[in-house]
């Protein structure tokens, strides 16, 4: 508490500062009203004549802005909010839930009174580019700082609000995306300036729908050719991004958000990227994103490496089972149990390597598949479970998959049955902000929500507690995922009984 009411305090000064400069703004306007009124001559907008009753309702708007924008008010406000007792803003706090609601309607009232100046924007933006540029039925896609974006006759054309994007900077991104022009995600761009200094930035129309994260290959083939063209994206943020119908990850904001590429601002960029990636949905997204611009330390860019170096198009195979072999062999396993092993891909592998590796999927369509695989030893009858045999007992993507409780509690109790005392059981389960869903495990556990975390964890019941790596005895048996480092799926690790 004592925290937020300086943050509180922090914010209130910063934002009386922003009030004083606005209230000495209003201030010389009724100044320079009331000097105008008293120095009516060659002023046609005070001559009765041009304009009547003019002058009374403007000198009635004066006599309001003199008594409301008196310097004396405001040093008495200044005082009382520079006085403002901690006590009052603790009070305060503990009514933020219903001001908050409170705020939720009035935000609800204030669309109206923005929606006009937008409106206005665009219709203005519209009619120039019809007029100007012989554009025909321009249709407004948004609006944002920069300008309007429409869509005409298979075009996407910006129309850059006066002098907010200069011709040199449009000249230098159209040479540039000759460069990216045959990379997916990037448009090739035209561009119209014109002799009032507005610009208009043009590109094909593609179909797309929203991007909500995930799809790590097409970001990072946008961001390579991004790079390549020696270009970055100071901004990046899922409202910048769409998703085309082959999957690629198309970016949909040009202007003076993207600028000439440095070894830093590439780096901001990644990190910017990676956290659109995972956290697309995630409501303290903003936060974030401006944190990884500042650079330092969060524990949401974990596995930023291999988002940044790690292959492109990578597949479960070289994402998941290489890094499960590698596991098993870094720990000189020599018994292995493959628990729900599928085609048997990792148990084939590393019974190649010498390693004693059973097999076991109640798939009985597998068999087939199995009898190619000769290295190892498969079986699809869950029978001999609890010999406590196995130094590794491997469980990839099947918990995420397995429906109905008591099946889930049976794998469970059988990985436990499985392992030799001091080996280890490693679980591996879908990503949820990969696959940008929860799976069955979540869901099942209640407690993740994926929008919000990558972090899965799993409490499995067991009959003894596990002694943690250090420490004292004495824990319940806890599978907690390591962040995860590669893009699809997270490991989990749970200790042998
Ligand atoms: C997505 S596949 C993963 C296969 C393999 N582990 C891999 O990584 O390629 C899930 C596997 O879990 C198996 N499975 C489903 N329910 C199971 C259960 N109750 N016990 C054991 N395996 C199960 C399925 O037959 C399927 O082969």
């Amino acid at each position: 508490m004592n925290r937020a009411i300086e943050r509180f305090k922090k914010f209130l000064s910063e934002r009386l500062y922003a009030f004083q400069l606005s209230f000495y703004r209003a201030a010389g306007i009724g100044r320079t009203l009331a000097h105008a009124l008293a120095n009516p001559d060659g002023r046609w907008w005070l001559d009765p004549h041009h304009a009547p009753g003019v002058r009374e309702r403007l000198g009635a708007f004066v006599a309001l802005l003199a008594d409301q924008f008196d310097p004396r008010r405001l040093h008495d406000f200044r005082r009382r909010v520079l006085t403002l007792d901690g006590e009052v803003v603790r009070a305060w706090i503990r009514t933020l839930q219903s001001q908050i609601r409170a705020r939720q309607t009035n935000g609800a009232r204030t669309v109206g009174a923005l929606a006009w100046p937008t409106e206005a924007r665009s219709k203005l933006a519209a009619g120039w580019l019809e007029r100007e540029l012989g554009t025909r039925a321009p249709s407004a896609l948004g609006a944002g700082d920069e300008g309007v974006v429409f869509v005409a006759e298979g075009a996407v054309h910006k129309c850059f609000d006066t002098r907010r994007l200069s011709p040199e900077r449009a000249c230098w991104l159209v040479e540039r995306s000759k460069v990216w022009s045959a990379a997916r995600g990037l448009s090739s761009l035209r561009s119209t300036v014109h002799p009032s200094g507005r610009v208009v930035l043009s590109y094909r129309f593609e179909a797309t729908r929203p991007y909500e994260g995930g799809h790590g290959d097409g970001l990072r083939r946008l961001l390579d050719a991004l790079c390549r063209a020696g270009v970055v994206h100071r901004n990046l943020h899922p409202d910048n991004l769409r998703v085309a119908d082959d999957g690629a990850v198309v970016l949909v904001d040009y202007g003076s958000d993207l600028a000439p590429a440095s070894g830093e601002e590439i780096a901001c960029m990644m990190r910017r990227a990676f956290l659109c990636g995972r956290y697309a949905r995630h409501p303290e997204l903003k936060v974030m994103l401006r944190a990884a611009v500042e650079g330092g330390d969060m524990p949401e860019l974990a596995g930023l490496d291999a988002f940044v170096n790690g292959p492109i198009d990578a597949t479960k195979e070289t994402l998941l089972d290489r890094r499960l072999e590698r596991m098993v062999r870094q720990r000189g396993a020599r018994r292995v149990f493959d628990y729900g092993c599928g085609k048997g891909e990792v148990a084939t592998a590393l019974a190649r390597d010498g390693v004693d590796v059973v097999g076991f999927d109640p798939d009985p369509s597998l068999a087939a598949r199995w009898r190619r695989a000769s290295a190892a030893r498969f079986s699809s009858v869950r029978e001999g479970l609890a010999c406590r045999a196995y130094d590794a007992v491997l469980c990839a993507l099947v918990l995420c998959v397995i429906e109905p409780d008591e099946d889930f509690e049976g794998v469970v109790s059988d990985l436990a049955g499985l392992v030799a005392p001091g080996g280890e059981v490693i679980v591996a389960v879908c990503n949820p902000d990969s696959v940008n869903r929860s799976t069955l495990l979540q869901r099942r556990d209640g407690c993740c929500d994926p929008t919000r975390t990558a972090v899965t964890s799993k409490t499995l019941r067991g009959p003894r507690p596990c002694p943690p790596p250090t420490g004292p005895c004495g824990r319940p048996r806890i599978a907690r995922s390591s962040r995860c480092s590669s893009t699809r799926h997270c490991l989990v690790r749970a200790c042998a009984p």
